[in-house]
């Protein structure tokens, strides 16, 4: 069934023409997965930027705390809607953001993801055709794989395996790509890929799984740190703030720039030497215990970001202790505990 719902609050353009510094071009966006950790910042970023925006989201890992402090804002829409089925809105640009992003919640029910990449895909690229929207997908730095090469750059094909646990997500984000560039080589639709690479920052899950959230939260419980294998694995942490930044320049190449194009922080550091930060951070006295590691975890991961770079001019500007003291404090509140342990 076609869910035929009108964005019907604003017009594409609407002049209000008293003075002419009240002249106003309000672009009507549509981000899907906008009550997740990502959706949720870009929501706020594409308001700032004067933006009717439509939050669509199925709230299976959102949450509408993340939102919330945007639904008195008249020119904020939030809509309850699983992508897998299609949907009719009339909007200027899309970003597809809606997917599970951690293990945990994409192995959760790996079907339904491989579903909300694919299906979720088609309806989001049906829906720009039909009514000539810009349409940008959140691709990852998971189609890599356990990369062989080092730093990945965009033309790294990729060495993923079809039948592990994480498949489901890593093909899924694969072959959407493919459904992106084919409705572009098919139907010239204007396409912009990006391909993220961990990003951390406040409104992140707490219970994710991932290395940044565990890690602070284990630290504010005052719990032992746990890592997976040894440590030495390096990861590349981007500030939410910088990632958001990289999307909102992507929207606005012109339509030869189709992507893929790397987003990341591409500074490495050892996943255990991020444990220490952290617990310096906090004041903790946790201890770190070592666990071993999952099923195609990657050992390292690192984006060369030259092409953001030379497109975009775009680079991570926070550093890693700013993005963390931020993303702390957010736990912290969170859990309802002190930032800092005396
Ligand atoms: N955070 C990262 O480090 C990272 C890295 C690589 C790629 N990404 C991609 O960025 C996007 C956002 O990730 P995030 O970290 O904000 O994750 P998140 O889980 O916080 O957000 C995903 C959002 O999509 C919604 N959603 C899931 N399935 C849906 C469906 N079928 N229909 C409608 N809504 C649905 C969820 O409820 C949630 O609000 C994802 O596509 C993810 O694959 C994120």
């Amino acid at each position: 069934m076609v869910m035929a719902y009108r964005y019907r609050k604003y017009h594409h353009i609407l002049r209000l023409g008293l003075h002419s510094n009240m002249n106003v071009t309000r672009k009507r966006v549509m981000v899907t997965g906008g009550a997740g950790f990502l959706g949720s910042h870009l929501c706020e970023q594409l308001l700032a930027q004067g933006n009717d925006v439509l939050c669509v989201d199925n709230y299976f890992t959102g949450r509408r705390d993340n939102i919330a402090h945007m639904l008195s804002n008249p020119h904020f829409e939030t809509m309850r809607h699983d992508i897998c089925f299609p949907l009719y809105v009339e909007v200027d640009e899309i970003y597809n953001l809606a997917c599970p992003a951690s293990p945990v919640h994409y192995q959760h029910d790996p079907v339904q993801t491989t579903k909300t990449s694919l299906i979720g895909a088609i309806n989001m690229l049906g829906l720009a055709k039909r009514v000539g929207a810009k349409v940008f997908q959140a691709s990852t730095s998971e189609v890599y794989g356990d990369p062989t090469v080092h730093p990945q750059t965009e033309d790294y094909r990729g060495n993923v395996n079809t039948l592990g646990p994480r498949a489901c997500y890593d093909e899924g984000k694969r072959c959407a790509e493919t459904l992106f560039f084919d409705y572009r080589r098919q139907h010239n639709l204007p396409i912009k890929v990006v391909r993220i690479f961990n990003t951390y920052g406040p409104r992140m899950h707490p219970d994710d799984g991932r290395v940044v959230s565990n890690f602070i939260v284990q630290a504010l419980r005052g719990e032992d740190i746990t890592i997976y294998g040894d440590g030495s694995q390096t990861r590349a942490f981007c500030f939410v703030d910088d990632l958001i930044a990289g999307f909102l320049r992507m929207m606005a190449t012109g339509a030869d720039v189709t992507g893929p194009v790397n987003l990341g922080n591409p500074h490495e550091i050892p996943v255990r030497e991020l444990a220490e930060r952290v617990v310096s951070l906090i004041g903790a006295e946790s201890k770190i215990v070592y666990r071993p590691l999952p099923q195609d975890d990657p050992l390292q991961r690192c984006p060369d970001i030259s092409l953001a770079k030379r497109l975009l001019d775009w680079t991570p500007k926070v550093d890693l202790e700013t993005g963390l003291l931020q993303t702390i404090a957010y736990f912290a509140q969170l859990l309802g505990v002190p930032a800092r342990k005396a």
